[in-house]
């Protein structure tokens, strides 16, 4: 591949177009929710409870309530604006299973008020942030889904015995340039570190991009 054929900044907030009534865009969210939303549709079970943390500007929790109308998707986030795209997307959607979006800290305790969960959906967060929101993460994916429930983690990430290919390659300096505690993760240390919370090894599946969707999965 060609590094142009993959163009894939870091997505930050500053990158993204305010428009009138407050919905925000995310490049990077326009190329992949498709991709993501399908995938979902293929693997999650016909109805359930679903918290998408770190929800950014909320254009895949759109597209998703849409697609699957038996599920209701809490989207979350802890950045005021995400909060505010994510309110603007939602009033204009009127989708019933699209709930209030709240403020959820990955790191904080999850104001969840005993619900249990079916699944726990994470996009393109961990390479953005420090390893502590991974282990935040699987800490508290583990607590609050019900047993046989799926943390599921949309990004790049580098597998065991394959070759980097150079885009990710790349797309791992820039990140790591833009903050050294940031980087395209390895799937076996993220593995290690979700065993260790009590999550099973996940399922990978390739997507578009050379990305990938990983399923960890609670002990039934
Ligand atoms: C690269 S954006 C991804 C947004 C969206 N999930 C997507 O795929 O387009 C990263 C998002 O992670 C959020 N985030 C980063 N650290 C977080 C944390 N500790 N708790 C909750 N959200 C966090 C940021 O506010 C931002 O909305």
């Amino acid at each position: 591949m060609s590094p142009d054929d993959d163009p894939r900044p870091p997505v930050r907030f500053e990158d993204l177009d305010p428009d009138d009534d407050g919905r925000k865009y995310s490049p990077s969210a326009g190329r992949n929710r498709q991709d993501i939303v399908d995938a979902l549709a293929e693997i999650l079970s016909p109805a359930g409870d679903l918290l998408e943390v770190a929800a950014g500007t909320g254009e895949h929790a759109v597209l998703a309530a849409e697609r699957l109308p038996s599920w209701s998707w809490w989207p979350t986030d802890r950045d005021p604006d995400a909060l505010t795209s994510l309110r603007a997307w939602a009033a204009q959607a009127r989708l019933p299973n699209l709930r209030e979006p709240t403020h959820l800290d990955i790191h904080d305790a999850w104001p969840l008020e005993g619900r249990c969960l079916d699944v726990v959906f994470a996009s393109n967060v961990l390479h953005i942030s420090p390893i502590e929101t991974a282990e935040s993460l699987f800490v508290s994916a583990a607590r609050h889904l019900r047993p046989g429930g799926s943390l599921i983690v949309y990004g790049a990430f580098f597998l065991p015995d394959v070759e980097p290919i150079e885009s990710n390659v790349r797309f791992d300096e820039e990140l790591r340039a833009s903050d050294p505690r940031y980087g395209v993760r390895e799937l076996c240390d993220l593995t290690e570190r979700a065993l260790a919370r009590q999550l099973l090894t996940p399922t990978v599946r390739p997507m578009p991009k050379n990305n990938f969707l990983l399923r960890f999965a609670t002990r039934i």
